[in-house]
């Protein structure tokens, strides 16, 4: 192999250029040469690159986000077309298009639906290696994912800051965690920050276990409630909170706005002032944790022996503190929470946090 693409795509995070960095170091360091495909699939279909060596990527692994772009709304085989208002497959096309520049072999950073497509690609003939990340962390391939411990850290310093804020007003505060349907980042970041009601995608909530456990705290002399609540969370017999469909993303739901519902019916049920906080793209933003640094490093590594190794269609990821390769699964199933079983669940139930449920009113 000479020459390998790289690409990032989905919802952005911390520690993506890492992953960069180490995919062009080790290649260049193996004499291949590397490009990256800007924006996502919409460079792979448009043909949009940018020539990539050690001094493009030098120091790039301490900032956020993606020296390439990324978007979340494309999908190679799905793509919409503003002209006709209508749906396309160009995996052949955006794949002819690198094989023009000498591109033998593809390393794609992403979340479920970005190495969906990978495989898609994959299986059309064009070398691929995965390598997962979300803030989501809700992908089989790899526990963690790159970019979850820092959206972890991000939203724990915000909730840190809204109890100072409910502690000298004698508050409830409804806090609000990305996630989709997984609630892992509602979890770890809840816990973390010291919430005191945690409301997850993954077990619906009932108003009156939530309403009584706040009275319950605040009669106790404490000044003050945090509940994190997942985007996606919902009461029992209740909806999803939809912010916003995007019509032409492969993915069209965008979820937000469960915590001023739930903040009104709080305050209107008990009595105590609440407030309401979206955290949104905060989570996704800032400067990757140095476990987001080595993990993208380590990842990056993996997948860039695989693909010059001549051993594509794998997922990198890392599994018991090991790094591990697994196949491209044939669909995307987002990888949820074990209420039961997980151990942080159980230690935070333990510890009498609630999450919502009628068996604790
Ligand atoms: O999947 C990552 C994620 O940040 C989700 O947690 C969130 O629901 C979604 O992306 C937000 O998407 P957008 O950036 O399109 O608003």
């Amino acid at each position: 192999m000479e020459k390998i693409a790289i690409m990032t795509a989905g919802g952005d995070c911390a520690g993506l250029n890492s992953a960069i960095k180490s995919v062009v170091m080790t290649a260049n360091t193996k004499g291949i040469s590397v490009v990256g495909i800007m924006d996502g699939y919409i460079g792979f279909v448009e043909g949009n690159y940018l020539f990539l060596d050690s001094k493009v990527v030098r120091s790039i692994e301490t900032k956020g986000g993606t020296m390439l772009g990324s978007s979340n709304k494309e999908c190679p085989f799905h793509y919409y077309n503003k002209q006709t208002d209508k749906f396309e497959d160009r995996v052949d096309e955006g794949i002819e298009k690198l094989r023009q520049i000498g591109v033998e072999g593809m390393v794609i950073i992403g979340g479920d639906g970005t190495l969906d497509s990978a495989r898609v690609i994959y299986e059309h003939g064009m070398p691929c290696v995965g390598i997962p990340k979300t803030i989501d962390n809700d992908m089989s391939a790899s526990e963690p994912t790159i970019g979850f411990q820092t959206a972890i850290d991000a939203a724990v310093d915000a909730i840190r800051k809204l109890i100072t804020t409910a502690y000298s007003h004698r508050r409830v505060m409804v806090v609000e965690l990305m996630g989709r349907t997984s609630g892992y980042l509602t979890l770890y970041a809840g816990f973390a920050s010291g919430a005191d009601i945690i409301l997850l995608p993954e077990q619906d909530y009932s108003l009156k276990a939530v309403c009584k456990k706040v009275t319950e705290i605040m009669n106790s002399g404490k000044r003050y409630v945090i509940i994190a609540i997942s985007e996606a969370a919902k009461e029992k017999g209740g909806e999803e909170t939809i912010a916003k469909i995007v019509k032409d993303s492969f993915e069209q739901k965008r979820y937000g706005g469960v915590s001023q519902i739930l903040a009104a019916q709080i305050e209107q049920m008990t009595g105590y002032e609440t407030r309401a906080t979206i955290l949104g793209h905060i989570q996704r933003g800032g400067e990757p944790t140095t476990s987001d640094i080595i993990l993208g490093a380590r990842l990056g590594n993996a997948a860039c022996e695989l693909l010059i190794n001549d051993k594509p269609g794998y997922i990198v990821g890392i599994k018991g503190g090991e790094v591990v390769k697994m196949e491209f699964p044939k669909e995307r199933v987002p990888r949820l929470l074990d209420i039961k079983n997980d151990d942080l669940c159980r230690t935070a139930r333990d510890m009498g946090v609630s999450f919502g449920q009628e068996d604790e009113e």
